[in-house]
This record gives structure tokens, sequence and C-alpha cells, in this order.
């Protein structure tokens, strides 16, 4: 096991194990973890003892609870709105058009930036207690890190509005049904589903594989990014976003 700082890495068969292991804060992705998330997308790409790559997160209780609230809590709308951009281009459009498959092995909750990283990956795989959501309207926020594309593109745009809208928590089963993610399992069969799933991709060729990423890819445009890259900053700017962020810190439901 290589420690890269606070990701892990993990290379049999073939399959790179990907961990975010931040658990002191639910592995919420800051600036930092990003950058080397990045740096190692880039290193694995070229590897070729690599050829799937599983991520999760570090503990049994959280894949990623979102964007790190501390960090962005008194940015400006300039900083909201590079957050936003830096997180697309250093990580979520590098997973979603990554040249290898990339499974989300969803190991708690998934909410804001962490279902965001989730549906960037090419297949999610979830334990039963697995919950999700997209909670950034309760901070004054909107999803920044691609969820308002790729969640509707997932589930539909009803659907969509309403996860976003309400911010609901939604469990693993519920996403199931929604189409959010490809299966459930229980916590102990997580990462042996995910392998057997890569297992049965190893089989394949990697030229072809990497082509039929990008033609299925081809769909989805930036232009729906860049919109929400620029709404998303616009939210820094306002009460609603003060008072979001100070309740959260404050551990009390938010007034608006
Ligand atoms: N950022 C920073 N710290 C976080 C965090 C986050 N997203 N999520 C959890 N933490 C921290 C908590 O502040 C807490 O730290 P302290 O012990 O120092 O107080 C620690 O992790 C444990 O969390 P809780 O005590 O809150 O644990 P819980 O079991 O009571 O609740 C939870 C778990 C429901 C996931 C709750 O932590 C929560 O609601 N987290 C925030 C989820 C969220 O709003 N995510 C969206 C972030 S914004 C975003 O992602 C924007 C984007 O799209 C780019």
């Amino acid at each position: 096991m290589e420690n890269s700082e606070s990701i892990l890495l993990e290379i049999k068969d073939k399959i790179a194990f990907i961990t975010i292991n931040a658990p002191k804060r639910l592995n919420a992705l800051n600036k930092h973890l990003i950058q080397k998330m990045s740096n190692l997308l880039c290193e694995l790409s070229t590897r070729t003892d690599v050829r799937v790559l599983i991520i999760t997160g570090s503990g049994n209780k959280a894949f990623v609870a979102g964007a790190d609230i501390k960090e962005f809590s008194s940015f400006s709308k300039k900083q909201g709105e590079e957050l936003s951009q830096t997180g697309h281009d250093l990580l979520f459009n590098k997973i979603a058009t990554y040249p290898k498959p990339v499974i989300a092995a969803i190991n708690g909750f998934a909410l804001g930036g962490g279902l965001e990283l989730a549906m960037a990956c090419h297949i999610r795989i979830a334990s039963d207690n697995a919950k999700l959501g997209q909670p950034e309207v309760s901070l004054g926020l909107i999803p920044g890190y691609g969820g308002t594309q790729r969640l509707t593109q997932l589930i539909g745009k009803g659907k969509a509005f309403e996860m976003i809208l309400t911010g609901q928590v939604i469990t693993a089963q519920e996403a199931l049904h929604l189409k959010l993610i490809n299966y459930v399992v229980s916590q102990e069969a997580l990462i042996t589903k995910s392998i057997s799933l890569a297992k049965n991709m190893l089989a394949n060729s990697p030229n072809a594989i990497k082509k039929a990423i990008k033609a299925v890819n081809a769909t989805y445009g930036n232009i729906g990014l860049q919109n929400e890259v620029e709404l998303f900053g616009q939210c820094f700017g306002t009460s609603d976003f003060k008072e979001g962020v100070q309740a959260f810190l404050e551990k009390r439901k938010p007034n608006f």
C-alpha cells in the first residue's frame, strides 16, 4: 500500500484501488485531496499494469461527504467559481473522460461533491448503508462539481429536480430504483462485487474500452457544466450562502 498523503493506492491484478482517506471530516474533498487525486489519475492513465480503477472512501461511514465546507466557508464569488472550475478540470471531468473504466464503490455517505464524484465515475456500486444526495441548497449553494448535469443525465429531469431542490438524502435501495447506481450489495460484499465487475472488463480489449468510453461521452457536452460553474460562483455572494454555511458550522438548521 503506497500512501500519497491522504489518497491511498493499492494495485492488484491490474486493478487500482484508490481510497480517499480523511475520516475525521467524512472524507470531504479539499483542494489538497483533489490535486492529489488528479496527479494520481494522470500517473495511472499511462501505467500498463493498471486497467480498471475502483474509488472508495476510508472507514465504513462515508464515501465522500462533499466538498470541504470549512475550506470554502469564507470564499468570495470569484473563489467559488474557481473552486468549481478547478474541480471540474482537475478531477471530475478527468474521471468522466478517463480512458480506463472507473468504478465508484460507495461505502456510506455520498453527498454533494461525494455524489458528484460517484456520478463522474462510469459505474456505481453502493453498500446497503449508503446515503446519497445533493444537499447544497441547504447551504445556499447549488451542486458545483457536475451534479446539475450528471444527475439529470442519470435519473432524468423530474427526479433530478426533486433531489436537487429538496436536498433530500436517499437510501441505496432508492438510488437503485432511480438507476442512480448499478448495484446495491452488503457492506462486506462491496469490494468483491466491484472486483468482479472490474474482472469482466479486464477480459476485454483496453483499446476498445477506451473508445467505448469516448463514444458514450460524446453525447454530453460542456455547455451545461460551464453554466453550472458560473451559477455556483454567484451563490457565494449571497446572504443565503453565509447563513447556510454558518448554520452547518454551528450544527443548526439554516434560517433562510
Ligand atoms: N465538509 C467539511 N466537514 C465535514 C463535511 C463537509 N462536507 N461533512 C462532514 N464534515 C465533518 C463535520 O463537520 C464533523 O466535524 P467535527 O467533528 O469537527 O464537528 C465530522 O465531519 C463528522 O460529521 P458529523 O458530526 O456532521 O456527522 P453526522 O453523522 O452527525 O452527520 C452528515 C453526517 C449527514 C454527512 C453530515 O456531516 C453532513 O451533513 N455533512 C455535510 C454534507 C453536505 O452538505 N455536503 C455538501 C457539501 S457542499 C458541496 O459538495 C459543493 C459542491 O457540490 C462542490
